[in-house]
């Protein structure tokens, strides 16, 4: 995965609608074997996160999601994405917000495959999840570059 492919897929987006981000992704088609030298290991976070590439429109960001290990509830401000699952399977989990602003109930549980893409709406609050045997890596393109991410507590009913 060089820059030039990079730049060659993204840079040249200006505001892209959700299909036309898709489509660069698609294009692009990333594999494992591109992407394994810039695998991030987590640091401060369950998950490890790299930037790739960026535009004023555009962010392309690699995941590495260890087995087991689960990220917080978050959105995305108000940048839309498409995540694809290059290796693995992770578990999307959608929430929906309580009377408690900051707190959140888990709504709906999706499996992503390798090869997999899925959409983050705008503002949608969801978390990841790795219950598989294999570390998940993703990589993940957001419109407009991710800025105001907001993480949420999520509400665990005590009966
Ligand atoms: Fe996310």
């Amino acid at each position: 995965m060089n820059l030039e492919r990079l730049e060659q897929a993204f840079g040249s987006l200006v505001s892209p609608t959700p299909a036309q981000l898709r489509h660069a992704l698609v294009s692009l088609s990333p594999c494992m074997e591109q992407l394994g030298p810039y695998i991030p290991e987590p640091l401060n976070l369950p998950y490890g996160r790299k930037v790739l590439f960026s535009t004023p429109h555009v962010e392309v960001v690699l995941i590495h999601l260890p087995t087991e290990q689960e990220s917080i509830p978050h959105n995305h401000g108000d940048s839309f994405g498409w995540e694809l699952v290059v290796s693995g399977t992770l578990t999307n989990m959608i929430y929906v917000q309580t009377n408690n602003e900051n707190e959140v109930l888990r709504a709906q549980t999706t499996h992503v495959s390798t090869g997999e893409y899925y959409f983050v709406e705008p503002g949608e609050i969801h978390a990841i999840r790795n219950n598989g045997q294999s570390p998940v890596v993703s990589i993940n393109v957001y419109s407009p570059p991710l800025r105001n991410c907001r993480q949420y507590c999520p509400f665990e009913p005590t009966t």
